[in-house]
Order: structure tokens, then C-alpha cells, then sequence
């Protein structure tokens, strides 16, 4: 699968998209993924992407033609399944996005700016706006890298077989995992669950499964989906 990233702010990517498991994915060649600072593509002297909303308003908007420029351009190259528009008016991330996304052979995310980007790049590319959750950030990088963690840990052969095991279970995203302990079994007078330390694997299911169902249900009540 190949990721491109459009963004204003290249910077704000690079560490995160370097590190851990998304590099690991990147070194198994399981994923590509490149970086496109949008002010590669201005054509004046003063490199300029941004410019002041038609109509008035505070803020400003990036401009179009720089990001026409850079999409087209990636479009001459290969064909795209994906232009995704990280926006805090799209539609709320999933895990089912994200699964649909996962199977792609190419995709663009390209992570709004400032105020916004003029509406001429959506109508002519963006196929998914995207948000990340109710609440409006300075940008869309962060969402855009979001989108990649959750895009590029379903991709087979990223995580390892312990990593994917926990995978599975969290697939279910209705369905909260019970709390997990580990070594002391005593800290400080805070013990582990004593079930858990009884060897009796059926009690210890049993037992997993019981708090999974509490936890889920007290999730969807603190999140209003009951
Ligand atoms: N840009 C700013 N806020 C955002 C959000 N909540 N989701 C996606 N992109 C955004």
C-alpha cells in the first residue's frame, strides 16, 4: 500500500511516521508512505498557500492551486482509490473506515490548514471527508496521522502475532476489553485480582468476559449510545 501525505506543515509528520510501528511497516515494505509540503508546489517568489476567504471572515484558507497542482501531478503517476479530506465536518472515524481504507493499493490524505482549504479541492477530488472526533484542532495533521496509525496496524504482517491476537479482540470496537494487570502482583498494597493469579483458565475467562461486559456498558452510557 502506498500513503501519500499532503500537508502545510511537513514537520509536524515526520517523527511520528519514523518511529515505532509505522516505521516497522514501512522497513518490511509492507507500506510506503511520502510526505508533500504543499509549498513545494506555489509558483511565486514568496512560496505563498494561503490567502485571505472571499466574502470576508477571520482566517485564511489554502489556496487552490498549489494542491490542484499536487494531486495532479500524483494522479499522472498512478491512480488513487482514496483522496481523503481530514475536516472536523466529515464523517466521524471508525474502525470500519478504516478497515475499508486498509484495503486500497494507493491513497491520499491531505490535512486541511488554518482556516480551511478553498471548496473548488474538494468538489474536484476528495472522495472521504474524515473527523476524528467533536472537536476542532489547529490542523489536520494529527487526524492525518490518525488515519495512518489505524490505517497501517490492520495491513497483515505489520504487527506481530502477540500484537495481532490483542488486534482481533479490539476489532469489536463496541466491545471493551477487561483491565489487564501485570508483575507485582502486589504493589504497594494495590493487589491483582485474585482469579487471576489462580491458574483456573475457564474461572479466568469467565472472568475477563464479565468485566468486558461491564466496562461496555459503562462505556456506552458515559458515551450517550444507550
Ligand atoms: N481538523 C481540525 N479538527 C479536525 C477534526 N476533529 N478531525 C479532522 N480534521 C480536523
Amino acid at each position: 500500500m502506498r500513503i501519500d501525505i499532503i500537508s502545510a506543515v511537513p514537520d509536524l509528520l515526520s517523527s511520528p511516521l519514523n518511529t515505532s510501528i509505522i516505521k516497522r511497516s514501512q522497513d518490511k515494505k509492507l507500506v510506503e508512505i511520502f510526505v508533500h509540503d504543499i509549498r513545494d508546489y506555489a509558483t511565486d517568489k514568496h512560496k505563498t498557500i494561503d490567502d485571505k476567504p472571499f466574502g470576508g471572515g477571520a482566517g485564511m484558507l489554502l489556496k487552490p492551486e498549489p494542491i490542484f497542482s499536487c494531486i495532479k501531478k500524483l494522479q499522472s503517476e498512478r491512480e488513487y482509490q482514496h483522496i481523503i479530506f481530514t475536516t472536523p465536518r466529515g464523517k466521524i472515524l471508525e474502525q470500519t473506515d478504516a478497515n475499508r481504507f486498509s484495503l486500497a493499493k494507493n491513497i491520499i490524505i491531505l490535512a486541511g490548514h488554518y482556516k480551511g482549504i478553498d471548496e473548488r479541492v474538494i468538489e474536484e477530488f476528495v472522495t472521504d471527508e474524515i473527523s476524528i472526533g467533536k472537536y476542532v484542532l489547529s490542523g489536520g495533521e494529527l487526524p492525518a496521522l490518525i488515519m495512518v496509525d489505524v490505517i497501517v496496524r490492520i495491513i497483515p504482517g505489520v504487527l506481530n502475532d502477540s500484537e495481532s491476537a490483542l488486534l482481533d479482540s479490539f476489532m469489536d470496537s463496541d466491545r471493551i476489553e477487561p483491565p489487564f494487570y501485570t508483575r507485582p502482583a502486589n504493589l504497594n498494597g494495590k493487589n491483582v485480582p485474585e482469579i487471576l493469579l489462580s491458574g483456573n483458565t475457564k474461572k479466568i475467562n469467565e472472568w475477563k468476559e464479565e468485566q468486558s461486559q461491564l466496562l461496555t456498558k459503562k462505556w456506552k452510557k458515559i458515551n450517550r449510545l444507550e
